[in-house]
């Protein structure tokens, strides 16, 4: 495992699911963490249950799809932590409907977030990280922006995407020593997909090589590779982390 202690690093959606785990993940191996989310009330319980493996944690409340609150997310983090190692872009939003039954607005919302969002807080973070030639950047995607889902038009556009931001930032940044990667998660045990009804729960197993869902930790583990140093020479890689769902 790479050496992580005193690293600073930037999750956002960090007070549930993966964006939570991932922050334990970092804890456990000493890093320091700067959260976001969109609710002071649930980042507050995390950083209380976080509080227990005694490393630095900021919390601040940002819409990741305003350009203004991911810069004053950046530069809090900077003036509070000392600077900014790496970023993992984790906040993601569903919007799910028929293409037909799509409003514009649930289109654009979707996109908003998690694509203007993930671009946004890259701009912010890469300022820091090209100043000192020095960086790892991890966007979460999706199965399902490398393979298409019915009812999802939105959420796949914006992951698929994400793909596409990550091949090019590590294409304009690589000079700088600064590494971009991605992980395509597939079924996640979160709330998210406790919701599912069983049928579509047991349809989706038969599908998945492994046959079970990914725990958080799964992908929290793809996200430590990839962020840190055993991931030196990696850089524009899509890290499917899918059960064999998908390959
Ligand atoms: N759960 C899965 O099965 C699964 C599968 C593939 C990919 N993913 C991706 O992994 C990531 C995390 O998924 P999850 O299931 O843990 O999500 P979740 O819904 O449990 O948590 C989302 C987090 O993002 C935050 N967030 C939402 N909108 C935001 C905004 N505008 N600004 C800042 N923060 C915002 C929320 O506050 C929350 O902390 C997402 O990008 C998702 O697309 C999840």
């Amino acid at each position: 495992m790479a050496d992580f202690k005193g690293k600073n690093v930037i999750i956002t959606g960090a007070s549930r699911g993966i964006g939570f785990a991932l922050a334990q993940a970092f804890a456990a191996e000493g890093a320091n963490l700067s959260l976001c989310a969109t609710r002071e009330e649930a980042l507050k319980e995390a950083a209380e249950k976080l509080a227990q493996y005694g490393v630095k944690i900021y919390t601040q409340v940002v819409n990741i799809a305003q350009a203004e609150a991911c810069e004053s997310f950046v530069q809090n983090t900077v003036k509070e932590l000392g600077t900014l190692d790496i970023l993992v872009n984790n906040a993601g939003i569903t919007k799910d409907n028929l293409t037909v039954r799509m409003s514009e607005k649930d289109w654009s919302d979707v996109l908003d977030v998690n694509l203007t969002g993930t671009f946004l807080m890259a701009k912010a973070a890469l300022k820091v990280m090209f100043k000192k030639r020095c960086g790892s950047i991890v966007n979460l995607t999706s199965v399902v922006g490398q393979m298409g889902n019915p009812g999802q038009a939105n959420y796949v556009a914006s992951k698929a995407g994400v793909i596409g931001l990550t091949k090019t930032l590590a294409k304009e940044f690589g000079g700088r020593n600064v590494r971009v990667n991605a992980v395509a998660p597939g079924f996640v045990q979160t709330a998210m997909t406790d919701a599912l009804p069983e049928d579509v729960k047991a349809k989706a197993l038969e599908a998945i090589a492994l046959k079970r869902f990914a725990t958080t930790q799964d992908i929290a583990k793809a996200v430590l590779f990839l962020a840190g140093d055993d991931a030196s020479y990696i850089t524009g890689h899509v890290l499917a982390v899918n059960g064999g769902l998908y390959m």
